[in-house]
């Protein structure tokens, strides 16, 4: 059977990768699917529900009967969903529930898919990874403005000391951590632009794709 055409975009917190994900996908014409936004729906289902995120067989539960509603709703980036979304993401019962989905999310028409283990541990053999970072302080400086942007008050070492709590806690769970697979390119966003980093993956993505051309 032909594998779908998928390009996957892994990296931390607040680099760009969502961004950069919605332009590929516009471009390309491909489907989009945010994979992070499933386990913020995990989560939110729990908080919603008076439940613990880190009981896992509950949040396993919540992860095998999500539906497209509970991740296409308004208030899944709140401060209390990025900490239980973490929490829920260290869940192998959930990240198994939430694998067989993502696997099939591309089947019919390709995708672009961000997260943190779609090059690793999704799709291993997608034809075009890429790895997106930045410094954890421009990290940190983006997620202040969104939220600043949202109307959510926030002090900015609050922000860092979270991004980085969360980092910590994206590469050090055992199942799916973040990391980047040998394959992947590497886009360092810091000091760039959304049109900056569009034009760089598109480069990257154009020497992958055609190499000889
Ligand atoms: O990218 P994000 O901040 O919306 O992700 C929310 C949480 O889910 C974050 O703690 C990382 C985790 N996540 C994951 O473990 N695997 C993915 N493929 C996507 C997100």
């Amino acid at each position: 059977m032909k594998e779908p055409f998928v390009i996957a975009i892994d990296g931390p917190a607040a680099a760009g990768k969502g961004t950069l994900a919605r332009r590929l996908a516009a471009h390309f014409g491909l489907p989009h699917l945010d994979t992070g936004l499933l386990y913020r729906a995990v989560a939110r289902r729990l908080l919603d529900a008076g439940k613990d995120p880190s009981d896992g067989a509950a949040a396993e539960q919540e992860a095998r009967s999500l539906r497209p509603a509970d991740w296409q709703r308004p208030d899944l980036r709140t401060p209390d969903v990025d900490r239980a979304a973490s929490i829920v993401a260290a869940e192998p019962r959930v990240r198994a529930a939430l694998r067989d989905f993502q696997r099939e999310f591309p089947a019919a028409h390709g995708a672009v898919m961000d997260g943190r283990d779609i090059g690793t541990v999704i799709f291993p053999d997608a034809p075009v990874k890429l790895f997106v970072t930045a410094a954890p302080a421009a990290r940190a400086e983006r997620r202040f403005r969104e939220l600043q942007g949202r109307g959510i008050a926030v002090r900015l070492e609050a922000v860092e000391a979270e991004i980085e709590e969360r980092d910590r806690q994206d590469a050090t769970r055992p199942v799916g951590p973040l990391e980047q697979a040998p394959d992947a390119v590497l886009i360092d966003t810091t000091g760039l632009d959304p049109d900056q980093v569009f034009s760089t993956a598109l480069e990257k993505i154009r020497a992958r794709i055609a190499p000889a051309a």
